[in-house]
């Protein structure tokens, strides 16, 4: 596929690492700018800078628990590229608590800190972001989600509540936006190959889920990026409020 950036400024959250990486990786390789942004990770946020190619990325660091950190990733990229194109929210937790297995407590922790990452931070940064895209004339917001938003996640109902939530909001954006032209996008994969789920694909359950697909494996970080950017391309606006699945025909829906 021929893509090209050259001269977009692009954001990615959670870039650090996995799908985020990758997906940083194919954008510079065809001419962006990246906002290479991470959380805890400082020395993997480190790995992908040296390992992009092109120049002008920079590094940010934001907890995206916190409103107003999730507003100064936004200012730094603005103050140092000036817009933002492409905004692509991809940063996320997956943390399992059966409704059987956890106290109380524990269960509030883990709705309130799964939507404050998963969802809260996606429509702080847009919004923050969205000013800056007007200014600019427009841009192109894609929102990393889940099959778990479709196909239940009963371990996790926080993770499939917050991925079903960001599908929501991304459709409402996406009509609220279009007239500013500003398209709003999601790409909802199946397993993908990173850390978020290695201690499954490496555990007991793993050949299983490989075989959730009829390819017998799960996907890529790379074929995940390469949908991030045929949506971010020029071309795919009429595609806004659409959600792309990416899951190897593991879950299908009409
Ligand atoms: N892997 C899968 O099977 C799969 C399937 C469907 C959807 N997804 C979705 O794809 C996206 C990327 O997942 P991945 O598999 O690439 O995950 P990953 O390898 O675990 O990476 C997660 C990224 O999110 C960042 N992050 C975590 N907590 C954060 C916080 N509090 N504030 C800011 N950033 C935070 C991490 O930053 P640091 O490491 O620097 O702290 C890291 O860069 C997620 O939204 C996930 O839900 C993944």
């Amino acid at each position: 596929m021929l893509f090209n950036f050259s001269d977009k400024s692009v954001l990615i959250t959670g870039s650090s690492k996995g799908i985020g990486y990758a997906t940083a990786e194919l954008f510079a390789q065809h001419g962006a700018r990246v906002a290479i942004h991470y959380n805890r990770d400082k020395r993997m946020a480190e790995n992908v800078f040296k390992d992009l190619n092109g120049n002008g990325h920079i590094i940010v660091q934001a907890d995206l628990t916190d409103s107003e950190a999730a507003q100064r990733l936004v200012d730094k990229t603005i103050k140092e590229f000036g817009r933002i194109d492409i905004l692509i929210n991809n940063a996320g937790i997956y943390q399992e608590h059966p409704i059987s297995a956890v106290t109380y407590n524990e269960w509030q922790d883990i709705w309130q800190r799964t939507l404050s990452i998963n969802l809260l931070g996606p429509a702080y940064i847009s919004f923050c972001a969205i000013k800056y895209m007007v200014k600019s004339g427009g841009g192109k917001i894609i929102n990393i989600s889940s099959r778990g938003a479709f196909r239940g996640e009963p371990k996790a109902p926080a993770y499939g509540a917050s991925k079903a939530g960001l599908n929501a909001m991304s459709q409402s954006m996406a009509k609220a936006l279009a007239p500013l032209n500003i398209f709003v996008y999601v790409v909802a994969p199946g397993f993908v190959e990173t850390d978020m789920s290695a201690y499954l694909l490496e555990g007991p359950e793993g050949e299983a889920i490989r075989h959730q697909s009829p390819l017998g494996r799960v996907a890529k970080p790379e074929e995940i990026a390469r949908t991030v950017a045929f949506l971010a391309s020029e071309g795919s606006e009429y595609l806004t409020g659409g959600i792309v699945d990416v899951n190897g025909a593991s879950y299908l829906r009409s």
